[in-house]
């Protein structure tokens, strides 16, 4: 375990400044990059934890589109609403900065021009998609088109999303412009490349044969396929107008790929932090660890690797313990279709619940597999988890302590062998939970730590104080001695998993949470301090809370399945003679009732201001008879009368039909006398 390296710079992927941060996010990245750098603040190691919005490249420009503002309004809306969402989750940054900073784009231009003075960059001139109805050039996510390695035909000019694979605009087949949909031309423009083909070789030899141990199987699979099948030279600039200007002769109008200049934001996050940093970044005693969906394999271990070799004064990554994906109920987590969680709101839904959501996310991290977050697993892991496990152990030591001794620490008396087991047991929690956490295992991590809480349960199970105290009072002593010595470890240990929690615990144990190196220890509370007032430290959540959310995600289901419905073309035009032979009249229910042995037909009497007429229509699927009793409805009253079910139906009742299928009458919008013509 204890490494020998000086420092720490944490980084996690920087968010596109196009939309508020959802539960696939924290999962991937923020929680397990948070419970790292907590962890390292514990152990008292330095560390520099550092984040920040990516506000340039396509992304950006695509949502101002849509929203009909500039790509810095976007970004300055998301970037606060993201800025503030992390603070209300405690993700722990030492700064959370932003890419359309001076700082950053100083630097990132600093980097360019040391590599192309370096004579680093390969400049070409060649043919690239134009869309000549945009009047521009096309890359990244402004093209469209089917990957040439996994036949995905969502592909984006730059990169996959289904495999991974980097691309370049040109290798997507059939490509289409998302701009326009126009099918684009070939134009010529000059552009800088990074060649990663030359770093080939010591790729290979510092992924390949020197990380195939502490990498992840699935970080170090990919990286390992990507180099076997052989590296191309890398455009790194590009014809936009929205990103970091490019700082050389000739490259006007021209600005930086947003993978070029976005990894640099950690860099410029790290300088607006510190005087220091470069300290943060140079010095080979530093360990630089980066946190990432597994999209950004490829951008964190071969791109800006290959960028920071180029450029020869930094350190590279130790290891990029990257995270697949998290789905939700079932289905993939998309920003377009809104099927999500956001943070943002879940905040406003489960107010002072951050650490329930920091639990569940992490106990079901996508660490090795793509995992799945459902609401009622959500409340599973509340009400059965955190509340009956870690909230009553904590509840039952504190509200017994405050009970029998108000709330003094006892003194402890001769130990039992079952007393010396639980402290031995004790002891050895922080140095297990410290070694998953160092090996990226948070999900075992977190379950130890609840182990720790199951075992704090099963002395008291065991033990039973609240019985012992009317014969053996003094013996309660030593047992609620040892429970609260394990709520201290529990206080110190959950503190990278649980920080809102731990701070709870330690105004009830008054005690401050202290740090790692303590932990284990049977003498954190020394007999005679005074606890402080019991509180719930979890609330059960209700089945009203869940079915809540799930009605929401059935919403968007909705909302998104009308969206995307096939509208049927339009029937040939008929004249207007031909319209005007229908007698459409507005008429009222009167009566309805199902027809026997049908499952669809309700039979309905109506006064159509000529009459009162029976019809049969095919509605009962969506409207109960009794609900339906004086409403207006259209009628098409000249329709020869039919037999139904042996019943004569005489007119149609005009109904709308949904995307899903569902039926609508078409009513005025106002009261209209019965027999009130529909023209
Ligand atoms: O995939 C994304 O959301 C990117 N904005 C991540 C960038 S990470 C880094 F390199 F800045
Ligand atoms: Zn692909």
């Amino acid at each position: 375990m204890a490494e020998n390296y000086k420092r720490y710079t944490i980084t996690a992927a920087l968010p596109y400044a196009n939309g508020p941060v959802h539960i696939g996010h924290l999962a991937g990245v923020y929680i397990p990059a948070d419970i790292y750098a907590r962890y390292l603040r514990s152990q008292e190691r330095d560390v520099k934890f550092v984040c920040g919005s990516d506000e340039h490249g396509v992304p950006i420009t695509i949502r101002a589109k849509k929203e009909g503002i500039t790509p810095q309004q976007a970004v300055d809306k998301y970037h606060e609403i993201i800025k503030n969402s992390f603070e209300d989750f405690n993700i722990s940054f030492d700064i959370y900065s932003r890419t359309s900073s001076q700082t950053h784009a100083d630097t990132a231009s600093g980097f360019f021009k040391k590599l192309y003075e370096d004579g680093k960059f390969i400049e070409q001139t060649t043919q690239q998609y134009f869309d000549e109805k945009a009047q521009q050039f096309l890359a990244d996510r402004y093209i469209v088109g089917t990957c040439p390695k996994c036949g995905n035909e969502n592909a984006y000019g730059d990169q996959c999303e289904s495999c991974g694979t980097s691309l370049n605009a040109t290798d997507l087949i059939n490509p289409k412009s998302t701009l326009s949909g126009a099918v684009p031309v070939m134009r010529e423009t000059k552009h800088w490349y990074l060649p990663l083909n030359e770093y080939e070789p010591w790729l290979r030899e510092w992924i390949v044969e020197g990380h195939k141990q502490d990498w992840k199987p699935n970080v170090y699979g990919q990286c390992k396929s990507w180099i076997d099948q052989g590296l191309q030279p890398r455009a790194v600039t590009r014809d936009l107008d929205w990103g970091v200007p490019v700082p050389a002769p000739g490259a006007e109008g021209k600005v930086l790929y947003v993978w070029f200049d976005a990894p640099i934001g950690y860099i410029s996050a790290t300088k607006d932090l510190t005087p220091d940093w470069e300290l943060y970044w140079k010095d080979q005693d530093t360990k630089l660890v980066h946190f990432i969906g597994k999209d950004n394999i490829v951008f964190h271990c071969i791109i800006f690797p290959a960028m920071l070799k180029a450029h020869g004064d930094y350190v590279l990554p130790a290891n990029v313990p990257a995270n697949e994906f998290l789905n939700l109920e079932g289905d993939k987590i998309s920003t377009s279709r809104n099927w999500a969680v956001w943070l943002h709101e879940y905040m406003q839904d489960f107010e002072g619940k951050s650490d329930v959501l920091r639990y569940v996310l992490c106990a079901n991290a996508p660490e090795t597999k793509d995992n799945d977050f459902t609401w009622k697993d959500f409340q599973a892991r509340n009400n059965n988890e955190l509340l009956a496990i870690l909230g009553n152990f904590i509840n039952r030591a504190v509200v017994l302590t405050q009970k029998y001794y108000t709330g003094a620490v006892p003194e402890r008396g001769e130990l039992t062998e079952l007393d010396k087991e639980v402290l031995a047991q004790l002891q050895a929690f922080p140095a297990t939970i410290a070694d998953l956490v160092e090996r990226y295992r948070f999900r075992e991590a977190l379950s130890e730590l609840m182990n720790l809480a199951r075992l704090g349960n099963k002395y008291l199970a065991d033990t039973e104080p609240w019985k012992l105290i009317k014969t053996d009072a003094e013996r309660v002593k030593t047992i609620l001695n040892i429970a609260l010595q394990i709520s201290a470890s529990l206080n110190i240990l959950m503190e990278p998993f649980l920080p809102a929690t731990a701070q709870k615990l330690s105004d009830m144990l008054n005690l401050p949470v202290g740090k790692w190196a303590a932990a284990g220890a049977s003498d954190l509370l020394p007999a005679g301090h005074t606890i402080g007032t019991p509180a719930l430290l979890f609330e059960k959540i209700e089945d009203a809370a869940v079915e809540a959310q799930v009605q929401k995600l059935l919403d968007t289901k909705k909302a998104n399945q009308a969206d995307s419905a096939v509208v049927e073309p339009a029937k040939e035009n008929i004249t207007f003679d031909e319209f005007s032979k229908m007698d459409i009249r507005i008429g009222t229910i009167l009566e309805a009732e199902k027809v026997a042995k049908t499952k669809k037909l309700l039979k309905l009497k109506i006064d159509t201001g000529l009459d009162q007429r029976t019809v049969v229509s095919g509605i009962a699927e969506f409207f109960k008879p009794e609900e339906i009793i004086g409403q207006q409805v259209s009628i098409l009253v000249n329709l020869a009368p039919r037999d139904i079910k042996g019943i004569t139906s005489q007119g149609m009742i005009l109904m709308a039909e949904n995307a899903d299928g569902s039926l609508a009458f078409v009513q005025p919008s106002k009261k209209i006398v019965n027999g009130g013509g529909v023209r």
